[in-house]
């Protein structure tokens, strides 16, 4: 176990979180974001690339358990990711669609925060998020973030306007 809040666990994913994953990231609604609900084949590297960055980077999106059921609602963590050339600390999250605007994004998102300023000593932590995904806005916005930038990544064969969320240990 990584994290404990009030309502969550945050732990690593493995093999067997691979239906709960797919749940998500095979859900056309849950992904709009990313234009596409992902094929198995997809699903199965997402995973790999966590367990990956857990081994390399130390940590990446962990498996966010619900403590009363057990069961895997989300995902939220923290990756390594590109903001316009330069190399960042994100905070990410994507949760099952039933589990929808019961603040657990934000409870998981707000544990990751401190704990890139207080294990991970960082200076300043992201989320990063496409212009057309309110909900997102919202939960970093409510997370204490402040909008730095906005940049166009390249994915799925698309230009996606993104703008670079961030809070920063000082302030
Ligand atoms: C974005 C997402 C993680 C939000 O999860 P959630 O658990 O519903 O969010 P929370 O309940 O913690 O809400 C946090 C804040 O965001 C707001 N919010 C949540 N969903 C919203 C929506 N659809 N529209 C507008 N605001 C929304 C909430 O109102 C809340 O603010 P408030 O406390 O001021 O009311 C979820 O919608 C999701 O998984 N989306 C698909 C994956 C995705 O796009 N991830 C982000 C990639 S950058």
């Amino acid at each position: 176990m990584i994290i404990e809040t009030t309502r969550l666990l945050l732990r690593e994913m493995t093999q067997e979180d691979y239906p709960a994953l797919a749940g998500i990231l095979q859900d056309r609604e849950a992904m709009f974001a990313y234009e596409h609900a992902f094929s198995d084949e997809e699903t199965q590297a997402w995973l790999n690339r966590m367990l990956e960055r857990y081994r390399t980077d130390g940590f990446g999106l962990w498996a966010v358990v619900l403590k009363t059921t057990g069961e895997m609602i989300g995902q939220c963590g923290l990756t390594w990711q590109d903001v316009a050339g330069q190399r960042v600390l994100e905070i990410g999250y994507l949760f099952a669609r039933k589990h929808w605007k019961n603040g657990y994004a934000l409870e998981a998102a707000g544990a990751c925060k401190a704990y890139a300023f207080e294990r991970l000593d960082a200076e300043e932590v992201f989320s990063i998020v496409r212009d057309n995904n309110i909900a997102s806005m919202n939960v970093a916005i409510r997370n204490g973030m402040t909008v730095r930038c906005r940049f166009v990544k390249r994915y799925y064969g698309m230009d996606m306007p993104h703008y670079a969320f961030s809070a920063r240990r000082e302030e």
